[in-house]
């Protein structure tokens, strides 16, 4: 069953200059946009710097309106942000007051839930993201990738019915990426969240995803979707995996398609 379903999806930006001839400025964003992402999977959102992908995700987070065609989370209309999406972005977002355990149990303290029961369910959450020792730290005393670790517990306390994830490991070195890469990949097996997982890398999107929907570039749609057939079971063969012929395999599909639309959007740049 999918979970979420776009249908033709258009985004419009409109920004007001002070002066100028162009001072009524508009950028179509997202033009004809249909995708599904089916219940328990991760799908991969890829394409090229500016063709849209984050305006996807806030479409779905709530965050912001679209100018034509629908959005729906298990056959409802979205209509503002709510706590049956989780948010993770690539800046943490952590309140740099409240421990790692309360920073967790904030969705569910606005949800008005008694303190005992709230940190009983975010040391849960803390637990499955491998941080029990550091709950009562703070966010100051944590590595970036612990603190991206954070963000995506408190995202799933509130036991949302899609994370969403935007570039979240864009902001750390190699080695953290990759490990939380993996990371991401168990909790996905021991939660069965569906995600949906923007990057413009094609390695983490091949490595992640069990489907990749290739945007073009601006105004985004949707080029082409892609089924990875790795295995299911990722974790503990990552490096097997990164060498195997599925993976390379995949990842040339995938760049055959972005290819050509990194180099539209690269002029397009040119020409703003
Ligand atoms: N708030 C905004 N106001 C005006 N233009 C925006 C705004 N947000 C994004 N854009 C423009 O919309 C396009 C898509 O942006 P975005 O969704 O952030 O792309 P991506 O995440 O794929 O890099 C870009 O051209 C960007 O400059
Ligand atoms: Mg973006």
């Amino acid at each position: 069953m999918s979970l979420i379903r776009a249908d033709g999806v258009r985004k419009v930006y409109r920004c007001k200059k002070r002066q100028g001839p162009n001072r009524h400025h508009e950028t179509l964003a997202l033009e004809d946009v249909n995708l599904e992402i089916q219940e328990g999977e991760i799908l991969a959102l890829v394409g090229p710097s500016g063709c849209g992908k984050s305006t996807f995700l806030d479409i779905v987070a709530g965050l912001a309106e679209l100018d034509a065609g629908t959005v729906q989370l298990g056959g409802k209309p979205i209509d503002g942000p709510g706590l049956d999406r989780g948010v993770v972005f690539q800046g943490y977002a952590l309140f740099p007051w409240r421990t790692v355990l309360d920073n967790v149990a904030f969705g569910l303290e606005t949800q008005g839930m008694d303190r005992n029961q709230r940190e009983e369910i975010a040391s849960r959450y803390v637990d499955l993201v491998g941080l029990s020792k550091f709950a009562d730290r703070y966010p100051h005393e944590l590595s970036g990738g612990m603190r991206q670790r954070v963000a995506i517990a408190r995202a799933l306390a509130a036991d949302p019915m899609i994370l969403l994830m935007d570039e979240p490991f864009g902001a750390l070195d190699a080695q953290t990426r990759e490990r939380l890469q993996f990371e991401l990949l168990r909790i996905k097996q021991e939660t069965g969240k569906t995600i949906l997982f923007v990057t413009h890398s094609i390695d983490e999107a091949v490595m992640l995803a069990d489907r990749i929907a290739i945007m073009t570039s601006r105004p985004g749609t949707i080029k082409a979707i892609i089924d990875v057939k790795l295995p299911r079971e990722r974790k503990g063969a990552e490096s097997f995996l990164r060498s195997s012929g599925m993976f390379l395999q995949a990842r040339e599909q995938v760049w055959h398609s972005l290819k050509h639309e990194i180099e539209k959007a690269a002029e397009l740049e040119y020409m703003i």
